[in-house]
């Protein structure tokens, strides 16, 4: 693990990005000039006190120059339906946490289900940099919902492949079935297997695209986004099943070879 920074962060905006979807950009010079795609910060708000344990949030993108970071969240719980409230305050940061994606390949499948497709922004800038040929498939409840898609064309020059759970934007349905048809087509720029997926989504998404990456001989990476409590490998609330053995998701992961996981 790279060495933790204990960073206060100013919030310097926190803005709707879709049904129950903020995208909060922060102060933090320190982390953003350390951390690399995959890592995540564990915050904690210091205007609710009363939540005493921090949050583990994966950052979406970041400015090393600004000294700014990003992270896309969703409202789900008691802290995460608060934050949409706050601007301008200061949040207590430890960071940057965790493994990181691969990047060792030459044709990349990228995942996203619903917010996760925000832990995967930094390794697209990442692959695009080395000129790394990558697809991107997003999946989403409903079109507001399929977050950072203007972004990713942005990055791919191309819309990245979407499905909705309504069919109000691009394929209806479930995105597995687009990753089916990527894995049997070839990477979109070149027609060549890929070598690398990376998944990151509810977690019977990932055992869906960790079997597809089997059958296929793909080497398959997911983010295990286990609830959280120290964060710094202490406390053993955030335990993975492992062929081998039980691993911690913060600082064992949060990213581990699916082969390795027990589903
Ligand atoms: C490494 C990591 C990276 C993450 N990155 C992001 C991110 O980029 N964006 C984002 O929106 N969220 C992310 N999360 C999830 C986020 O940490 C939780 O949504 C948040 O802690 C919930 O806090 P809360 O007080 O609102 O919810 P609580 O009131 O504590 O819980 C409300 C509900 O949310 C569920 N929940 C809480 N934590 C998790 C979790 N880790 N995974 C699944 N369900 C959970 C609970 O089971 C409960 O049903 C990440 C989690 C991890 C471990
Ligand atoms: S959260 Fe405490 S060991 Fe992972």
């Amino acid at each position: 693990m790279s060495q933790l920074v204990n960073e206060s962060a100013r919030i310097v905006s926190n803005e709707p990005e879709g049904p129950r979807l903020h995208v909060m950009v922060l102060e933090s010079p320190l982390i953003a000039s350390k951390i690399l795609p995959g890592q995540f910060v564990h915050m904690k708000l210091p205007e609710f006190e009363s939540h005493i344990l921090r949050r583990p949030f994966s950052v979406y993108a970041r400015n090393a120059d600004a000294g700014t970071l990003e992270i896309l969240y969703q409202e789900v719980g008691t802290v995460t339906r608060l934050m949409p409230a706050l601007q301008g305050s200061v949040v207590e940061m430890i960071g940057p946490i965790g493994n990181t994606w691969a990047t060792d390949c030459s044709h990349a499948l990228l995942v996203g289900g619903g917010v996760g497709a925000a832990p995967l922004f930094m390794l697209a800038e990442t692959l695009k940099a080395a000129a790394i040929p990558f697809d991107v498939v997003l999946g989403a409840q409903t079109k507001s919902a399929l977050v950072a898609r203007e972004r990713y064309a942005d990055l791919l020059g191309c819309e990245p492949c979407c499905a909705t759970d309504d069919g109000s934007y691009g394929r209806a349905g479930f995105c597995t079935s687009l990753v089916e048809e990527r894995l049997a087509e070839g990477c979109l720029a070149d027609n060549e297997p890929y070598d690398f997926l990376a998944v990151c989504g509810p977690e019977p998404l990932m055992k869906i695209v960790a079997n597809m990456g089997a059958q296929a001989k793909v080497r398959t990476q997911v983010s295990m986004e286990k609830r959280m409590a120290c964060g710094v490998g202490a406390c053993l609330s955030c335990v993975v099943d492992t062929v081998n053995g039980k691993r911690r998701s913060c600082v064992d992961g949060p990213i581990f070879e699916a082969e390795e996981v027990v589903w």
